[in-house]
């Protein structure tokens, strides 16, 4: 009795067109077949009892489709499925069943996404404690030391001292670094593009780096660039890119020297390159080194003074240049850094 009800409960939204189909079918048969009053009577209640097990029909047909749906929709809530393929509806519910596989593969994509995320910013917050700690631990150390004695000493106070003071520098640069790299990466990077003249602009920066080069002993130098060749970018950021590409450069070579050029480019494009001849990169790590934190040699990077944030740095600069940033390199030979500008 119980389910005779809830498949007629189900059915409910038929009763409207089967009330109407029937009236209709007495009216017309009736007059076709010009009947008596006892059997519009008759016949009204055969089709009654048809109704009644038609309804009966659709009603439980409609409930198991129900029921299906909510045990899918119970199984995605609960995270019981891997694969799409073992959501399966009858075959009048082909259609929702392609819609509910579409909506499971997207929320499955959200959360692989999000755990990637999760992931990502438990290794960048392990980063940067760890770098965090390196320089504090070695000024503790230092100034330990000078406390427990050694400040007396005139051998060592002076050096412990410089190198307590060179280890503030490097936890100042990286404290700036990641102020950058948060900025940038939250999209609070402010660009101010406009059109510059890339030959005094490289001239005067590669200056900067002089003093270094020659202490090194390195060559040092620019390439010819046309007088007039104006660019299109943003003079403070791209400092900071060429800031960064050239004190690689140096830093990371120990014979030969560094040339900064710009080619022309049929597309109306400049390019920009820093050509080193160091230590060079081995393929897989040139797909590595624009990773946050990625050093191809953690101790020889660190000990002069980098964190491996800079070319994260310039890779979102530039892109925020609409351009892209590449390396070509042969280990042991030299790398080449570029990227184009809008001339
Ligand atoms: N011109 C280069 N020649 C050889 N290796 C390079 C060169 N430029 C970068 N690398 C390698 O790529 C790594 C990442 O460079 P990146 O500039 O991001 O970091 P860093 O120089 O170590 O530190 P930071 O720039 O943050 O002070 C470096 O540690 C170095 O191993
Ligand atoms: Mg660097």
């Amino acid at each position: 009795m119980n389910k005779l009800r809830i498949n007629l409960g189900s059915a409910k939204v038929y009763f409207k067109d089967v009330t109407y189909v029937t009236l209709l079918s007495i009216l017309f048969i009736s007059i076709i077949f010009q009947f008596s009053f006892r059997e519009i009577l008759l016949f009204s209640f055969l089709l009654l009892i048809v109704d009644f097990l038609l309804l009966y029909r659709l009603g439980a047909s409609k409930r198991t489709e129900l029921e299906q749906l909510k045990t899918i929709l119970n199984s995605i809530r609960k995270n019981e499925y891997i694969s799409p393929d073992e959501i399966k509806l009858g075959r009048n519910l082909y259609e929702i069943e392609g819609a509910i596989k579409a909506m499971f593969l997207r929320t499955q994509n959200d959360i692989i996404n999000l755990k990637k995320l999760e992931q990502v910013r438990t290794e960048f917050l392990g980063n940067v404690s760890h770098e965090l700690r390196t320089p504090i631990f070695a000024i503790q150390g230092y100034l330990e030391t000078l406390l427990n004695g050694a400040i007396s000493d005139e051998r060592v106070n002076r050096g412990f001292l410089e190198k307590a003071a060179r280890h503030t520098e490097n936890l100042n640069n990286l404290l700036n670094d990641l102020i950058d790299i948060s900025m940038i990466e939250s999209g609070q990077m402010r660009m101010s593009f406009r059109y510059f003249n890339i030959k005094e602009y490289l001239t005067e920066l590669v200056e900067e780096f002089r003093p270094f080069a020659e202490e090194k002993g390195l060559e040092l130098k620019v390439g010819s660039i046309k007088n007039n060749l104006q660019v299109f970018g943003d003079k403070k950021k791209l400092r900071q890119v060429l800031v960064n590409l050239l004190s690689n450069a140096l830093k990371y070579t120990e014979e030969g020297g560094v040339e900064v050029l710009v080619e022309e480019e049929e597309n109306k494009t400049a390019r920009i390159i820093v050509k080193d001849t160091g230590f060079g990169l081995s393929e897989e790590d040139q797909l590595r080194i624009f990773e946050r934190f990625y050093r191809v040699d953690k101790d020889r990077s660190r000990a002069v003074g980098g964190t491996g944030l800079g070319l994260a740095i310039v890779k979102h600069i530039i892109e925020a240049h609409e351009s892209k940033i590449s390396v070509k390199s042969v280990l042991g030979k030299g790398s080449e850094f570029s990227f184009a500008l809008k001339k």
